[in-house]
């Protein structure tokens, strides 16, 4: 099964008005790339990043969304105010939310469910700490984390983007070796596969210190679909450079 990779940049909170207008013009620029590619930028720029976006095969996304439909919920951002812009992926789970917000597994099961019924895409976000991985439980807390979202979106889970981000390799320049990622991109094809049956369909990324000097290493793994790129997403000619070595 050839799945076409994808490249999605994670801005997280960087950015300025008029730095993300000549980020996304060089990246225009250095397109179209033969993956499918995608920004998530903070919610204030969601809004330019569309206009600047428009005609280009480049796709964008939030970084988060709420689990409730709307309501008094004081500093979030629901599902349908992002898809009335256009918006095509969510994150859901990344590793800083779930540590700086105590965001569960619940939780963002539940975000995940919300952006699908808005027609997003939920890029799901996995990943073990040191300390799990250097006690052996690498494997166990990957699987608790997806388990939840599997449960909660049922056969819904083959429109998830499920992205692997070691937590000890985001920020840190100390990637997974190509052979310690597949493992774990193996072992969730695995889960996803007794769940669905359109799980060979589906894609895993792989997030955490992506560089164009290791990403073709990375996405030549056979269950590596492509990568979810924090501080080389902010510059252009970095960020196309690891597009193109998902081409
Ligand atoms: P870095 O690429 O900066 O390690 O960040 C990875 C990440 O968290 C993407 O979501």
């Amino acid at each position: 099964m050839t799945r076409r990779k994808l490249v999605v940049g994670n801005w997280k909170m960087n950015g300025a008005r008029v730095a993300n207008v000549e980020l996304l013009d060089a990246l225009k620029q250095a397109g179209p790339f033969v993956a499918e590619t995608a920004v998530c930028a903070p919610f204030p720029y969601l809004a330019d990043v569309a206009l600047s976006l428009q005609g280009a095969e480049i796709a964008w996304g939030a970084q988060d969304c709420s689990a409730h439909e709307s309501g008094a919920y004081t500093g979030e951002v629901g599902a349908a105010m992002l898809a009335e812009f256009g918006c095509r992926y969510v994150i859901v789970g990344h590793s800083e939310r779930r540590a700086y917000h105590a965001e569960s597994d619940q939780l963002v099961a539940d975000k995940a469910k919300t952006a699908l019924a808005h027609r997003l895409t939920p890029i799901v976000c996995v990943g073990e700490t040191l300390a799990e991985r250097e006690t052996g439980q690498t494997d166990a807390v990957v699987k608790r984390q997806l388990s939840a979202v599997i449960h909660t979106l049922a056969h819904c889970i083959s429109q998830v983007v499920v992205a692997y981000e070691p937590v000890w390799a985001i920020g840190t320049g100390r990637t997974a070796t190509p052979e310690q990622a597949q493992a774990v991109h193996a072992l969730l094809r695995a889960q996803l596969k007794a769940a669905s049956e359109k799980a060979g369909e589906m894609k895993i990324l792989y997030g955490g210190s992506v560089k164009a000097d290791n990403a073709v290493a990375l996405f030549a793994q056979a269950d590596i679909d492509g990568g979810l790129i924090g501080g080389a997403s902010l510059k252009a000619g970095e960020f196309a450079a690891i597009c193109r070595a998902a081409g």
